[in-house]
């Protein structure tokens, strides 16, 4: 074993085999995080359904321990969580760094304790992650918050948080959620504007009604809240995930196959399966499932990453991989995070045309020419997702390494796919050390070895 070589979990695709039959999809992260958190607040346990088996879940659930909640699974997809001796305000540091969304935790531990202490989750591989929607939430609701040895330490200044007005100078998913998390038991009535309307979001504010929150207005960008002293426990079950969904969708339209996404809330991608109409996928769909058949495409597209329902940032890496199939011009630019194409590097191992205008943070793809396979290095969830597009589409064997952030936002994705026929496996052993292309002359990216938590 050479020393540059190092032991790894990667994902070995082996590409042109056209991807094709029916799939379900599973819960979604980005509800479920937040829903965990929010179990802090119930006087009673709470049973969730449709928990997703990541990792981003199993941190979440250690921290939740560490609060002094009570956890168990009964069964796949079931948690319930007893926060009855909850004990502390204080969420560990070792645990934070893992996971950006442990900051859901500052609204409910506000809302339990009147104080929370929760590390600042500081910058990851996305971009820079401000907090400062957040904290203009929590002293509009009657917090005082500073920052002091790398923790945002927010103490309500009476006994119990009081209603407020919010107005946010930008749609923010997290802050939103914290803001809600705060004020469902603050006394009085908050009202929340310019809120972000993504159905993570809605579907956090269903789970704080069926708790006995009063909230309404939640899906358009004004949330209502009324603070009721308590919260009960309930039985849920999470919502679809709308990237899992349009991740797999994208894998097979990537190998002009023809996949059913089962379990699914087609509105909640709208304008994702409108662009793939535009490429020329057939796509039908019914309650709860769509269906894209990618036997002719016709051309590319221009995606604009936006807040929903604008096109989703988490599927703008996939999203890009596909368009490196169509034939034309395609453009991507990404408004919500500024340091999003990092993976691009890592495309053009492949043979992918695509150049990256940091000033505008847009990609130029030149889409049509085959791709090959190739090792190539996931440096987050979404990039990894985008790589095995590209390998689901290449000729030969893509080996991506950094599996343990697809494994973040994925229950077992190798599994989904082999049921569509791709040929996909994890693998444990020795890889080689990928080494970076040099930057194009239009890129500049932050070091790939810069990681941190990312969406
Ligand atoms: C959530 C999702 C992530 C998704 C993102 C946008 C989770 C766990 N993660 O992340 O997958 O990509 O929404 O849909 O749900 N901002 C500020 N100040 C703040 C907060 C945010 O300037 O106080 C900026 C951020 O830097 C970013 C933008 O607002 O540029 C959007 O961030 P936000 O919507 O808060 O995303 P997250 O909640 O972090």
């Amino acid at each position: 074993m050479n020393v540059l070589d190092r032991l790894e979990t990667t994902l070995r695709v082996r590409g042109g085999h056209r991807l094709s039959g029916s799939v379900e999809t599973h819960g979604a992260k980005n509800a479920a995080l937040p829903i965990m958190a929010a179990a802090l607040l119930a006087k009673s346990p709470v049973t969730l359904h449709r928990i997703p088996n990541i990792t981003d879940v199993s941190v979440m659930r250690q921290l939740l321990e560490a609060l002094g909640a009570r956890l168990r699974s009964e069964g796949p997809g079931t948690l319930t969580i007893d926060p009855s001796n909850l004990s502390s305000y204080r969420a560990p540091y070792t645990l934070v760094r893992k996971l950006a969304a442990s900051f859901d935790l500052v609204g409910p531990l506000l809302g339990v304790f009147g104080r929370a202490e929760v590390p600042l989750p500081g910058g990851c591989v996305l971009g820079t992650r401000a907090t400062d929607l957040h904290e203009h939430a929590f002293r509009a609701l009657g917090a005082e918050v500073s920052n002091a040895h790398g923790y945002l330490i927010a103490t309500a200044v009476a006994r119990r948080l009081r209603g407020g007005e919010v107005a946010f100078r930008q749609p923010s998913v997290g802050a939103t959620k914290n803001a809600l998390l705060a004020a469902v038991v603050a006394d009085g009535t908050t009202t929340l504007r310019n809120v972000a309307m993504e159905p993570e979001v809605v579907d956090l504010a269903n789970f704080l009604v069926a708790m006995g929150a009063r909230v309404r207005g939640h899906g358009g960008d004004t949330i209502v809240v009324e603070g009721v002293p308590e919260l009960h426990g309930v039985e849920y079950e999470i919502i679809a995930d709308r990237i899992v969904s349009g991740t797999l969708l994208l894998s097979g339209c990537a190998t002009r196959g023809d996949v059913t996404v089962e379990r699914c809330v087609p509105e909640h991608l709208a304008l994702t399966l409108a662009k793939l109409s535009e490429c020329g996928v057939k796509v039908t769909s019914g309650t709860d499932w769509i269906r894209a058949e990618a036997e002719r495409i016709t051309g590319g597209t221009d995606i604009l990453t936006a807040p929903h329902p604008g096109f989703p940032t988490d599927l703008q890496p996939p999203m890009l991989s596909f368009l490196c199939t169509c034939p034309g011009i395609s453009t991507v630019e990404e408004t919500i995070f500024n340091a999003r194409f990092s993976y691009v590097n890592e495309l053009a191992r492949m043979g992918a045309d695509v150049r990256v205008a940091i000033e505008n943070n847009t990609a130029l793809i030149k889409g049509g020419a085959p791709l090959s396979g190739a090792p190539v290095e996931a440096p987050d969830i979404r990039a990894g997702a985008a790589l095995v597009v590209a390998g689901l589409a290449a000729q030969g064997e893509t080996e991506i390494i950094g599996l343990e952030y697809v494994d973040r936002g994925y229950e077992r994705l190798e599994e989904m796919l082999s049921a569509l026929g791709g040929q996909v496996q994890r693998s444990s052993g020795i890889s080689p050390v990928v080494e970076p292309l040099g930057t194009f002359e239009t890129t500049a990216y932050p070091s790939l070895a810069a990681r941190g938590p990312s969406a």
